[in-house]
């Protein structure tokens, strides 16, 4: 019986396929181990979206390196992202005995048992098809409470900045029946979320079924079993997704909806094809319809080229759009991307900097106000567990997507329940108990 470590980076996409590599080792007698220094497999599942990320990993490969050397015979793998970005150079360090892309996991038996003849093993095919439809993955969360379900892989959207169609290959959904019988096992085990993950889930097409039509079935798989789903593209999101969440109490009403810019020239150098008026009619879709929609969003400022004027139009559309949350980030030029390849990044850092931190800046007043505006309201509730400052005190999560917590001794992870707002901080309703 060996034991396995893996170490996971990245977005929610790289957990999931973290839960699909303990599943496909699982069955060769692999164990889980959360304690590295037991381990006889470390992997590191990694990222590869901003520099930084990949920084990072760098100083944990350092770390692993260390572990071999002190018990010869543990073996160290890069697996993910970064490992198909890097390829070769991740072994020319000689500090990483395994290389194994995303789309190559089914492989890592055979790649893990061919390391016994002491050479460095490597797989980096991307695949057309590859979607570990009929794996069922081990899950990681602690609590038994939300699940997490890759309805698609890869993207073909080529966004100008973006180095996730080279990490991930091309777009391909998933079977619906295989996704379903997934979220109908996440139910009998106990799960009473589920998360419908891909790059771009307004594209997801198998057969005859779109993402409207997916979403429909995994919400009628039961009522008392929430569903999420991210993330949306403002290009692909379509008014039958608006109004199938609306149709159903159990389609949590949050919609991630990454905007990037608020000027339609980077928009465009960002490919990101839609414009700032184009978003902002996808806004008042929804907010027409589902007038107590979560609204997030992502943002990059600093991208190439972007002048003041046209990162105070990124500003301006935060203000319009009052999102709920949003992940702000000062873009990092990544090699090979189009971007990279065509743009000079000539936005200083500093300034990258400063335009982020008054972005943040923003945000944070956006987040308390829209929770101001939500004291005296009463949410249905999933609990998730003990609150991390006080464990008298539970959290969950209401459909908006906003964290409450409440003061609670008889509820427990997996429990609806009904709390109403007092009051609130940026990042938190602060509720009570109501019934
Ligand atoms: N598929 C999603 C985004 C996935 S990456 C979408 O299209 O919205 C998550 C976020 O990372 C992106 O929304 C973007 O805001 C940020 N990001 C991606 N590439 C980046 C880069 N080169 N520099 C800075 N931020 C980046
Ligand atoms: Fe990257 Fe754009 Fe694809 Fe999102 S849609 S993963 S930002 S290329
Ligand atoms: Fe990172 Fe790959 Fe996800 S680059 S954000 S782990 S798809």
């Amino acid at each position: 019986m060996k034991k396995l470590y893996i170490e996971t980076y990245g977005c929610q996409m790289n957990v999931s396929d973290s839960e699909v590599i303990f599943a496909i080792l699982g069955k060769k007698g692999y164990v889980r181990t959360e304690d590295m220094g037991e381990a006889d497999v470390i992997l590191a599942n990694t990222c590869s979206i901003r520099d930084n990320a990949e920084q990072r990993i760098w100083g944990r490969v350092d770390q692993f390196y260390q572990q071999k050397k002190s018990r010869p015979g543990v073996v160290v793998g890069i697996v993910g992202c970064m490992a198909e970005r890097l390829k070769d150079a991740l072994l020319d360090t000689r500090k990483v005995d395994l290389v194994a892309g995303p789309d190559a996991y089914r492989k890592l038996p055979a790649l893990l048992d061919a390391l016994s003849d002491g050479h460095p093993q490597m797989d980096v095919q991307l695949s057309r098809e590859e979607t570990y439809g009929d794996i069922s993955p081990v899950r990681l969360d602690k609590n038994g409470v939300s699940a997490f379900i890759s309805i698609m892989r890869g993207c073909n959207n080529v966004c100008s900045y973006c180095v996730v169609p080279y990490t991930r290959g091309v777009e391909r959904s998933r079977d619906y029946r295989t996704i379903v019988r997934e979220a109908c096992e996440c139910l009998s085990d106990g799960y009473k979320e589920v998360t419908l993950l891909g790059q771009n889930v307004d594209s997801y097409r198998f057969g005859d079924v779109d993402f409207a039509g997916l979403l429909a079935m995994v919400a009628e798989v039961s009522p008392t079993l929430r569903v999420r789903f991210s993330t949306s593209h403002p290009k692909d999101i379509s008014d039958a997704v608006i109004e199938t969440m609306a149709r159903y109490p159990n389609i949590c009403r949050h919609i991630h909806l990454p905007v990037q810019s608020g000027n339609d020239r980077i928009l465009e150098k960002m490919r990101r094809r839609y414009t700032r008026a184009w978003y902002m009619e996808r806004v008042a879709k929804i907010r027409e319809v589902m007038p107590d929609c979560g609204l997030s969003t992502d943002a990059i400022v600093g991208f190439c080229s972007e002048t003041e004027e046209e990162f105070r139009d990124t500003l301006s559309l935060f203000r319009e759009a009052a999102y709920d949350s949003a992940f702000m980030f000062a873009y990092s030029e990544r090699p090979g991307t189009l971007a990279a390849r065509e743009y000079p990044d000539d936005v200083p850092q500093e300034e990258k900097t400063r335009r982020l931190e008054e972005l943040i800046a923003l945000q944070n007043t956006l987040s308390l106000e829209s929770n101001r505006a939500d004291v005296g309201k009463t949410f249905e509730v999933l609990v998730e567990g003990p609150s991390k400052r006080n464990p008298e005190q539970l959290c969950g999560r209401a459909g908006n997507n906003k964290m409450c917590v409440w003061t609670d001794s008889v509820h427990k992870p997996g429990d609806y329940v009904h709390v109403s707002v007092q009051d609130c901080t940026q990042a938190t309703l602060l509720c009570t108990l109501s019934e």
